[in-house]
């Protein structure tokens, strides 16, 4: 409880309330009535927020956010003041000492005696805005289209890192490479937590940590993780990488066939939906590449899990004021419900069309792909439970069917990024033909004239195309899911406290011109190209890094390689009728997205 601590070790069993004794709280009764009006008016604003009046109500906004701090400020110097007075008959005065937010501990060591000193000093939280009551600073948020450049416009008042109250989470924002490095890496088991979002555990059947991403730090994760590493990060000569590269050709192959169909029956300039059949190839990739099972174009049923993934994807890469206000789940009834039957229907799908045949067909000896491999953990659970004669000595949590389950289902998933990448990747160019036309001839160089199709072996020759894909990314890839203090630490000697929300600003790191110069926000993937070579800057780090590091980077590498050099190989790609609106630091784009005019290339070799 980090606002009410009881100590009950004290005689006088003193209540603490955000670091104040009962002593102290007289003080906050004087300022109650103020108190209650401002809740009001907070609820007001959460309203007045919900129904999206943004940018109208901005400048109300900033009026009532003043009115608010004047009183605020008013009534914290009341407490102080009261504060200093009762210290001097300071028996009734006993702060709250490990969970208050009031006071650190730090051991020194005291060089005359040589012992180790363990100190109290004030708990030094980052610099922030003070948040009203209920809202805490949503507000400030709902004034930009994404709240990372809300995040970025704090970090110039506040400087690099700072504190923020998300309804009444606590959250820190850090905004530069040091510190993110502090954060992932040299502090990475401190900050392994993600947020209690409601949403995560609706999606995932009722608890998040069924899921990879949205899990806390576990000894299960680790072992979850490296199940997958092979299938994840296949290394040349592997035969990981082999049954990709033939699975990639084979599924681009099919993706062209489909493509020259649909734009064949396409009325003149009105464009096709690219991103359905996009989507159903990344798909079809990763089944055949996971499960050695794929289907057909017109497959009703898979052609639904794949839209259903891709609203799921959607909906994770959106924030919701439900995350930090869930008292307003009543209003997000249908949306949550709706989120249940997603997942719900996904698992069934998966379960009926791929786990049930693998399970009456596999060889425990000898597993053909990654979903065999899941299967055997299952079985050499089984074993160890026999050997250890019922009896678990190990406190590591089991693999069972609920971990096969779902970590299929989060792999299964990571196509939806991939196809959604692809799609930003086509929105751009369509605004770039300059940048379509020098892959095209990176193409041509590297297969002859085009005398046989891309493949994934051409990656390594291929930079001009490889770097339109991290071009792509740094103009997308946000921090889409927090990380969330695990125990209490600091970063840049600023106290954080356990279950304290951390957003690592790479979007900031993405664009900010003092990172990449006066043409940040241009489209030009020759930036990262020196020499004929692929140079990726330390600070560039689409996929995060340290030990929730992506799992999936090197399938996206490959997957969207393979697939934007066939899409241009074949067709020139030139926007339709439709505005493309490409949302700011957002990898997803929606559903039902742009339409494109695909023109076949004269040039263009047969599929393989
Ligand atoms: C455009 C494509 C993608 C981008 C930009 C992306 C980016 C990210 C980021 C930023 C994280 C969070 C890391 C952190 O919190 O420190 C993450 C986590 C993760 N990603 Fe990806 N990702 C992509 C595609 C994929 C794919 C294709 C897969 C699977 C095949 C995948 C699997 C995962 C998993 C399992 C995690 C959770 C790791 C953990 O928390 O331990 N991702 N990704």
């Amino acid at each position: 409880m980090e606002f009410l601590s009881v100590e009950s070790s004290s005689l006088s069993s003193s209540i603490a309330v955000g670091g104040f004794s009962v002593g102290q709280i007289g003080a906050v009764f004087v300022s109650a009535t103020t108190v209650l009006l401002t809740t009001l008016a907070a609820l007001t604003f959460t309203l007045v927020w919900l129904n999206g009046r943004k940018n109208s109500a901005s400048s109300q906004f900033q009026m009532v956010d003043s009115l608010f701090f004047r009183i605020k400020n008013k009534a914290q110097r009341l407490v102080r003041s009261h504060m200093s007075k009762s210290s001097s008959s300071s028996t009734a005065v006993k702060i709250a000492e490990s969970s208050s937010t009031t006071t650190a501990t730090t051991t020194t060591n005291n060089s005359q005696s040589g012992t180790i000193v363990a100190q109290q000093r004030p708990w030094s939280p980052p610099p922030g805005p003070v948040g009203w009551p209920l809202i805490g600073s949503l507000h400030l948020l709902g004034q930009y289209e994404v709240p990372f450049e809300a995040f970025s416009q704090l970090s110039r008042i506040y400087g690099d890192i700072f504190s923020i109250t998300l309804g009444s989470t606590p959250c820190v924002v850090v905004n530069s490479f040091k510190l993110i490095k502090e954060v992932l890496i040299t502090k990475g088991p401190h900050f392994g937590g993600r947020p209690n979002f409601i949403r995560y555990d609706i999606l995932f059947g009722g608890d998040r940590d069924n899921s990879l991403a949205l899990c806390d730090w576990s000894y299960l994760q680790r072992d979850r993780r490296s199940i997958a590493r092979h299938w994840c990060h296949p290394r040349v000569d592997s035969m990981q990488f082999d049954t990709l590269s033939r699975v990639l050709t084979s599924e681009s192959g099919l993706m062209v066939n489909e493509l020259s169909l649909k734009t064949a029956a396409a009325a003149p300039g009105k464009g096709i939906d690219l991103k359905t059949t996009m989507m159903t190839m990344c798909a079809n990739v990763f089944t055949h590449y996971m499960c050695s099972t794929r289907f057909d174009y017109d497959n009703k049923d898979f052609g639904k899990v794949v839209r259903l993934f891709d609203q799921i994807f959607w909906d994770i890469n959106q924030g919701y004021a439900v995350d930090f206000l869930p008292w307003l789940l009543p209003v997000y009834r249908r949306h949550m419900q709706q989120l249940k039957s997603w997942g719900t229907d996904i698992r069934q799908f998966i379960i009926k069309t791929i786990i049930d045949e693998h399970r009456s067909t596999m060889d425990v000896n000898n597993p053909r792909d990654f979903t065999d491999v899941l299967l055997c953990q299952l079985n050499s659970n089984s074993q160890k439970n026999q050997q250890d004669d019922g009896e678990n000595n190990n406190d590591q949590q089991q693999f069972d069917w609920n971990h096969v389950l779902y970590e299929l289902e989060d792999f299964l998933g990571g196509h939806s990024a991939i196809g959604n990448l692809l799609m930003r990747a086509v929105g751009e160019l369509c605004s770039t033909p300059h940048v379509m036309a020098n892959i095209q001839e990176e193409i041509r160089k590297v297969t002859g004239d085009n005398s046989r199709p891309v493949v994934l072996e051409d990656r390594p020759n291929m930079p001009y195309t490889e770097a339109t894909i991290l071009e792509t990314l740094r103009l997308s890839s946000s921090p889409i899911v927090p990380h969330v203090a695990m125990q209490n630490t600091s970063v840049a000697g600023y106290d954080v406290q356990e279950g304290t929300m951390v957003f690592l600003n790479n979007y900031e790191l993405n664009i900010s011109p003092d990172y990449w110069g006066d043409q940040a926000l241009t489209f030009d993937p020759s930036r990262f190209i020196i020499q004929g070579k692929i140079v990726k800057p330390e600070y560039f780090i689409p996929f995060s890094t340290g030990k929730r590091a992506c799992m999936g980077y090197r399938l996206v590498q490959h997957v969207s390689f393979v697939t934007l050099a066939t899409l241009l190989q074949n067709f020139d790609v030139s926007p339709s009728e439709d505005v493309i609106h490409l949302p700011k630091a957002c990898v997803a784009v929606p559903p039902d997205a742009f339409r494109v005019v695909l023109t076949p290339r004269p040039s263009a070799p047969a599929p393989y």
